[in-house]
């Protein structure tokens, strides 16, 4: 990676486009301190990451992982109630919490909350992935493409849905893709890696006028 720097601030959506193997996930291990800086710093509420017991710093984030992740022998209520369990909130709060995000996310509890990852599509694991992150109500949300590998309908239809949720909870998200539209419909600001380095910075609006190179080469995919 090269030098990046940027800041997002509090209740902000800052969209990461890019192509592949241009460091979005890197970013996003970096601001949870999977990974550590080999120069500079990373801040997460005014503390370097360096400085946060890493299990509280990760606690306060929601990771929506790229291949979602799910514990394959959990049921979909046990696999979003992870957070809580670890956070040791007692069953009644973790059970009432978990329904609450099932139903959140379009997966009816009594219908799915039994079921086993291998028991779903991939766009209800997503779901489920999304559910996880929310669970324990973290200031913070980072999401690895996680509409990745759908079909383009159920795609359009949790980025929808995504967009209305995200403007109720009012999180902090780093929201990582390579889909322009995407990119442009779901940030407040969108920024584009190229090569580990920032090549644009702004608004979606100015997204649609930058004549920088590589945001033309993105913008000729809408
Ligand atoms: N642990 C690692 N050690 C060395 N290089 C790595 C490591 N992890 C990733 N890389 C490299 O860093 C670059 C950026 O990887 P990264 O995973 O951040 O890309 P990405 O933008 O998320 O791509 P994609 O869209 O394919 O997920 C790639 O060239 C990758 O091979
Ligand atoms: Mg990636």
């Amino acid at each position: 990676m090269g030098p990046v720097t940027f800041r997002v601030a509090r209740g902000e959506t800052v969209v990461l486009l890019g192509r592949s193997g241009s460091g979005k996930t890197t970013t996003l291990r970096l601001i949870n301190a999977l990974l550590e800086p080999t120069g500079g710093e990373v801040r997460v509420g005014g503390r370097a990451t360096t400085a946060w017991d890493s299990v509280r710093l990760r606690r306060s984030i929601g990771y929506v992982i790229q291949e979602v992740g799910l514990f394959p022998h959990f049921t979909v209520r046990r696999n979003v109630g992870v957070v809580p369990v670890l956070e040791g909130w007692d069953a009644g709060r973790r059970e009432g919490r978990v329904a609450e995000l099932l139903d959140l996310v379009g997966l009816p509890p009594a219908e799915y909350g039994g079921r086993f990852p291998h028991e779903l599509s991939g766009g209800e694991r997503q779901r489920v992935g999304v559910a996880r992150a929310l669970a324990a109500d973290p200031p913070i949300l980072l999401c690895d493409e996680p509409f990745g590998a759908l079909d383009p309908v159920t795609r359009t239809q949790l980025q929808e849905e995504f967009a209305t949720l995200k403007a109720r909870l009012g999180k902090t998200v780093v929201f990582v893709t390579h889909d322009v539209r995407e990119a442009l419909l779901l940030g407040d600001r969108v920024i584009l890696l190229h090569e580990g380095r920032i090549k644009f910075d702004g608004s979606p609006e100015a997204f649609r006028t930058s004549d920088d190179e590589s945001v033309g080469a993105f913008r000729s995919m809408l």
